[in-house]
């Protein structure tokens, strides 16, 4: 196993032994959100923890299934005892960009059903201002999506269309995403008002004051909690 696979297997671990029994929790997107599912799996053959998930994503939702992990819907529950989630980057005040798997519109709304966002993450992902090296991924409608991009455009930042295989990746909600670059975003709140209010845009990365307990580790395997 790689040293960067170490630190997400044992933050996801780590997490995933926080979940109690009988829990409805939301399950997040990511290769290290898929250490959780291996636990929980683990946890369910060994302990009998009983346990549902909320998929963030379909590529989650399929995961889950094949470590036999039963799913809600969203729309299934009115609150979620927590969710657990992965990030591209951590500030100290606890914000995050996320989106790296262009699953973030689903995320948010999970996290904000849920009574804590948990976030785990390889000591790597603890930034001391957003954005100076991870482009901040923002979902747009494919309609007049042009006109989205020269709106964020103007909030200082250069965009690039996600794309696969030569064509816009699409998102699970059927729109594409734009990896915007940022010198650094030091006032993570403004920007996320601002794109919220941005027309075109669906959704961004930033989750400001969202976040509850951060889960670090470091390729050794060492974990630490930031509350
Ligand atoms: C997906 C996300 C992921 O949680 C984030 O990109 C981290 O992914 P990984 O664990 O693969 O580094 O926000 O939209």
């Amino acid at each position: 196993m790689t040293d960067a696979n170490v630190a997400k297997r044992a933050a996801a671990y780590a997490a995933a032994d926080l979940v109690e029994d009988g829990m409805t929790i939301g399950l997040g997107s990511g290769s290290t959100f898929l250490f959780v599912l291996e636990r929980l799996s683990e946890r369910i053959r060994e302990e009998g923890l009983a346990v549902r998930g909320a998929p963030t994503s379909t590529a989650t939702a399929e995961a889950a299934t094949a470590k036999g992990i039963p799913l809600v819907s969203l729309d299934e529950v009115t609150r979620l005892d927590m969710a657990i989630d992965g990030a591209d980057e951590v500030d100290p005040d606890k914000h995050l960009i996320k989106g790296g798997g262009a699953a973030h519109t689903r995320e948010r709304l999970v996290a904000a059903t849920a009574d804590e966002l948990i976030v785990i993450v390889g000591e790597d992902k603890m930034v001391h201002v957003l954005g100076e090296v991870f482009r901040l991924p923002v979902e747009v409608l494919p309609f007049g999506w042009t006109h989205a991009r020269r709106r964020i455009e103007a909030t200082d930042c250069t965009t690039q269309l996600r794309k696969r295989d030569g064509a816009p990746l699409v998102t699970d909600n059927g729109n594409w995403i734009l990896d915007c670059a940022y010198d650094g975003i030091r006032e993570p709140a403004a920007l996320a008002e601002i794109l919220d209010a941005t027309v075109g845009v669906v959704d961004h990365g930033l989750f400001v004051n969202m976040a509850g307990r951060i889960v670090v580790a470091n390729d050794d395997g060492d974990v630490r909690v930031v509350c």
